[in-house]
């Protein structure tokens, strides 16, 4: 199985065993698994990451940055495409062809759908998607399917409940896919105006998934995992909408019976009000530990793309 030159682009561009293979190298960086091996400090020394994000991003980008220094790579990019030529009229690709000749590896965020498909099309350098507007968010699946098995020690047999905005969250979307290809049910709770949308769910059926759709949590709610989400505002054309129902689906304080009952919440943050902070320091909140599982996957897709592991 080789990854080198690899675009990480869509998660349906990876078979169940590549997906298990990157799980498996991760750990290779996860100090719950290894000891801090130094020689990893030098896996991409010489390689220049481009880190190029045309919307905001705190995790995705902050930690590709530390991991691409953590294993010794330097950093070029931008995360104000104002500040660039950009600004002047230059188009995306003329910005990609150019960038990729500084670079060894492009990270790219952007708020069009098929924006990192067309990057890759224009350069010959490794393209990583870090967000492609409601799209899909390749590395961040990869990091839930991680913290998943990490926690629940296998993937298949479990329940996994999404949570919030079905609709534009690309987090959802992406993991839904990845989930397909294991033993897994998933439950969808939303608004019905949020719902997990047809293309999606189609592919679920060809594939023989089992899953429910509910507009609320159950009272006898039971899974593994609730993944909860943000209702993306900045995806709504009205936002009047979004005010009617961006305060449907909080978890509050009476979510603890659950976390006590053993499922474990899980949330690609960042959050605004829909999981309540008193039930973060419950030792089944887990979304925390989920963001630093992003460093291990970050840093092995960097070492394996640049077929430096
Ligand atoms: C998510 C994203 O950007 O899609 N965050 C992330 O990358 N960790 C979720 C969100 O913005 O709600």
């Amino acid at each position: 199985m080789t990854f080198k030159n690899r675009d990480i682009i869509d998660i349906n561009d990876f078979s169940k065993e590549e997906l298990l293979f990157i799980l498996k190298t991760a750990k290779r960086f996860d100090p719950v698994f290894v000891k801090r091996d130094r020689s990893n400090y030098t896996i991409a020394q010489g390689k220049i990451a481009a880190v190029l994000f045309f919307e905001q991003s705190t995790r995705t980008e902050q930690s590709f940055r530390s991991v691409a220094q953590k294993i010794g790579m330097g950093i070029i990019g931008f995360n104000d495409p104002e500040s660039t030529s950009i600004h002047k009229g230059e188009s995306f690709s003329d910005t990609i062809r150019i960038m990729n000749s500084y670079a060894d590896v492009l990270i790219i965020r952007h708020p069009q759908p098929g924006a990192a498909r067309e990057a890759a099309n224009v350069a010959e350098i490794p393209v990583i998607n870090a967000g492609d507007g409601p799209n899909q968010h390749p590395t961040q699946t990869m990091l839930d399917l991680y913290t998943i098995l990490k926690e629940a020690g296998r993937i298949d047999g479990i329940t996994v409940a999404l949570m919030g905005d079905l609709k534009y969250g690309r987090t959802v979307h992406a993991l839904s896919l990845a989930l397909s290809h294991f033993k897994v049910k998933q439950i969808f709770v939303s608004h019905p105006t949020l719902a997990m949308p047809d293309e999606f769910l189609r592919i679920l059926d060809q594939r023989g998934v089992r899953y429910e759709q509910t507009d609320e949590l159950p009272e006898n709610f039971s899974a593994d995992f609730l993944y909860q989400t943000r209702v993306q505002k900045e995806r709504f054309a009205n936002l009047n909408e979004y005010k009617k129902i961006k305060d449907k689906f909080i978890l509050d304080g009476s979510f603890k019976k659950y976390l006590d009952k053993g499922v474990k919440l899980m949330h690609p943050l960042p959050r605004v009000n829909e999981i309540d902070p008193i039930l973060d320091n419950h030792p089944n909140a887990i979304y925390f530990t989920q963001a630093r599982n992003g460093l291990y996957i970050r840093e092995a897709l960097l070492a394996l793309v640049l077929g430096r592991i």
